[in-house]
């Protein structure tokens, strides 16, 4: 279980997140969602090891994370995939993927390539000449390199058309359930997001204001005053 415990972070004298509890099951599939600037990305910093918290604790099966470490904590198992196409545009799609797996050799790539077929098909194209869904599929391809068992993702589906982003969910959804991997994702797109979650966490001003079932959260009506 990764588990975080009043955690208190932002950037100099800003004040951010406020007293933070989630305690993640193995395998979970959750959804972080809150208006801008309610302090999502800084949670997943947080957690990756880019933002050290003030305060508070970050666990994973009662072991401290390597806090402010970003490789130290890749190598413990989590992977964060941020906001944007975080490729490198001028080399090759093969080149890429080998590239996120420099940690961990090159064992898990045909099992991606396996799982994101239009890699395959891309392996030798220019990753800066694919499409935003092509390029999202193989930042989510990198971030698989070093085989986590626990992804973050800021915000994937942002700027891409209702079908890409449905493809980019039912990859999570893979992904999740081949390789049990767990996962926490940013997202403004909520219902699509709902389609793949099964836990909903919602962020106002840095602190949370709930934290239920996805069925819990489609059944409220008054969703919106939280946004
Ligand atoms: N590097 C930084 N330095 C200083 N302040 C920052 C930095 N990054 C974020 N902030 C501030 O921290 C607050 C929370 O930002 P954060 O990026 O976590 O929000 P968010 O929920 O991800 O918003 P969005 O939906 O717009 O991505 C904001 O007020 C933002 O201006
Ligand atoms: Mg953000």
């Amino acid at each position: 279980m990764l588990s975080i415990q009043n955690l208190y972070a932002g950037y100099g004298s800003l004040e951010v997140l406020k007293d933070i509890g989630i305690d993640l099951q193995d395998h979970q599939c959750v959804g972080i969602f809150g208006h801008n600037g309610a302090g999502k990305t800084t949670l997943l910093r947080s957690i990756i090891g880019a933002v050290v918290p003030t305060s508070g604790r970050l666990t994973w099966d009662g072991e401290e994370l390597p806090y402010g470490d970003v490789p130290a904590t890749v190598k413990r198992g989590i992977a964060f995939v941020p906001q944007g196409h975080n490729v490198f545009p001028n080399l090759s799609v093969e080149k890429n993927l080998v590239i996120a797996g420099a940690l961990f050799g090159e064992a898990f790539l045909s099992e991606v390539l396996q799982l994101f077929p239009v890699l395959q098909e891309r392996r030798s194209q220019r990753a800066g000449s694919m499409s935003g869904g092509e390029q999202q599929m193989l930042a989510l391809g990198m971030a698989l390199m070093t085989k986590p068992k626990w992804l973050l993702l800021d915000e994937p589906s942002t700027g891409l058309a209702p079908v890409i982003v449905r493809n980019v969910m039912d990859g999570l959804r893979d992904v999740n359930r081949r390789f049990g991997t767990g996962i926490l994702v940013v997202e403004q797109n909520v219902p699509a997001t709902l389609k793949l979650v099964e836990r909903a966490i919602i962020l106002k001003s840095g602190q949370i204001v709930f934290d239920g079932s996805r069925d819990e959260l489609s059944a409220k009506k008054d969703l919106w005053e939280w946004f």
